[in-house]
């Protein structure tokens, strides 16, 4: 009884595994199609589009603004006014008579020998000579934020991060 009942089973699973190639195939596979017949691929779902660098360049000018914002806040705006616009004491940073190539400030010490023509010539100053009474006192990543906010703030265009290379090729007026 029993070992009639396993060969009903194994025969049909037999025939299975036979057709599914388990042995010898009895005919050849169809030949390759024409290899301009190329089955068209699925529509692949789309791609996120990638940042292009102008977009990269933006992004990472639009965070250094904001660093050196906060940068100026804090260092800076104590003496050189909240919005950079300099008061009798301190030169502005910001507006008209910001940024003269010579100083026309009436107390300017520091800076009588120092021409602005490039924002290099400001970078180098800053980072040398202020906040007056801690020079030197931030990272050159902070110097650069804080003068591509005032350059900015100036309209003076740049077209990406500012950084201790390029200064020297942006040019004030
Ligand atoms: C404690 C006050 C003080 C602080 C803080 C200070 N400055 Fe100054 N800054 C001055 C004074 C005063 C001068 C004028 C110096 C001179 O010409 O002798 C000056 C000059 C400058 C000039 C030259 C402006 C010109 O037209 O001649 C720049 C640029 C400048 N500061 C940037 C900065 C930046 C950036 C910071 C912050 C990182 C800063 N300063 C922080 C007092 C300050």
């Amino acid at each position: 009884m029993s070992k009639l009942r396993v060969s009903a089973l194994v025969a049909p699973l037999f025939a299975v595994l036979v057709a599914c190639g388990g042995s010898k195939p009895k005919a050849k596979p169809p030949a390759d199609p024409a290899p301009t017949a190329a089955p068209a691929e699925p529509a692949k779902p789309a791609e996120p589009p990638k940042p292009t660098d102008e977009m990269l360049a933006a992004s990472a000018l639009a965070e250094q603004y904001a660093t050196g914002k906060e940068v100026y806040a804090k260092a800076c705006a104590s003496c050189h006014g909240d919005n950079g616009e300099g008061n009798p004491k301190n030169p502005p940073l910001v507006g008209d008579k910001a940024l003269p190539e010579k100083a026309t400030f009436a107390k300017a010490k520091l800076r009588k020998k120092v021409a602005f023509k490039t924002a290099g010539d400001v970078f180098a100053f800053v980072k040398a000579k202020m906040p007056i009474d801690k020079p030197a006192s931030l990272s050159d990543d902070e110097y650069l934020a804080a003068v591509a906010w005032f350059l900015n703030e100036n309209k003076v265009a740049l077209d990406k991060k500012l950084d201790a290379e390029n200064a020297a090729t942006i040019k004030l007026r």
